[in-house]
């Protein structure tokens, strides 16, 4: 992939799931990580796949303390923000408590918010930067018991393209993926009969890998997207548009 080699990259949620398999992706492309996720590194055992080139900020993404980790981890310049990070707390609309949808407007787009405005700033200084941040296909058509989720994601594409308009003139390209059902701890827990029918949902009659949306990632951030920005790509089998 074009132009990742040396490339500071900060990766929300980086310790699980699609963050870790993306995190992977441009280590093997010879990028520098920034990987910021709850666990600890011992618990990730990505110490091991790591062993170099890597910063792992152990924090929430949602505090004060870790805004100013990712801060000082990025000094010396930032080049690819990847606003993985993001939860769920499902329940039906007329059931869900404010608990349920704060916490995930706070992780899903509260933070994306506080941790892009902080990079595109040093972006801007650069005059170059990518931002790419995760959406999901439930964006364009709902999803029952996902309002607050489906907010967050929605939303995330919308800011996509607002940011995308504003920092055009600093260089900074912003996109998203919105990813089809990935089989992550996030997929791996919803009822059986829900996976079946989303596999049977797709033209590709399947669930996606991690590393087809790290692909997509790695893609985004390289200079063969140099004239990409404001897009969502969907990467999902066919789901929304097969
Ligand atoms: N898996 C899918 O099918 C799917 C589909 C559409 C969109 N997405 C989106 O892709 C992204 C990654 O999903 P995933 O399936 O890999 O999830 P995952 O649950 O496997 O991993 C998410 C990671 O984010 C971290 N995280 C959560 N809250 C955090 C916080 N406050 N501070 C720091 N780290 C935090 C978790 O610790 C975890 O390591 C999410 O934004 C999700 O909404 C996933």
């Amino acid at each position: 992939m074009k132009g990742l080699k040396d490339k500071v990259v900060v990766i929300t949620g980086g310790a699980n799931g699609i963050g870790r398999e993306t995190a992977i992706k441009f280590w093997n492309e010879g990028s520098k990580l920034v990987l910021v996720d709850m666990p600890s590194l011992e618990e990730t055992e990505l110490q091991h796949q790591f062993p170099e080139r890597m910063t792992y900020i152990q924090g929430d993404i949602t505090t004060t303390d870790c805004l100013k980790q990712i801060d000082q981890a990025t000094a010396n310049g930032v080049d690819v923000l990847i606003n993985n990070a993001g939860i769920t707390r499902d329940a039906s609309f007329l059931k869900m408590s404010e608990e349920q949808w704060d916490s995930v407007i706070n992780v899903n787009l509260t933070s994306l918010f506080k941790i892009s405005q902080l990079l595109a700033t040093k972006m801007k200084a650069q005059n170059s930067g990518v931002i790419l941040n995760a959406a999901s296909v439930v964006a364009h058509y709902g999803n029952f018991g996902q309002a607050n989720y489906v907010a967050t994601k929605s939303t995330v594409i919308g800011m996509t393209k607002t940011m995308a308009k504003e920092l055009g003139r600093y260089n900074i390209r912003v996109n998203a993926i919105a990813p089809g059902f990935i089989g992550t701890a996030m997929v791996r827990n919803m009822p059986e009969k829900v996976i079946k029918m989303m596999e049977e949902k797709a033209p590709l009659q399947k669930i996606g890998e991690p590393s087809d949306i790290a692909a997509g990632y790695a893609f985004l951030a390289s200079d063969d997207a140099k004239f990409i920005t404001g897009t969502c790509l969907n990467i999902d089998g066919g789901l929304v548009n097969g």
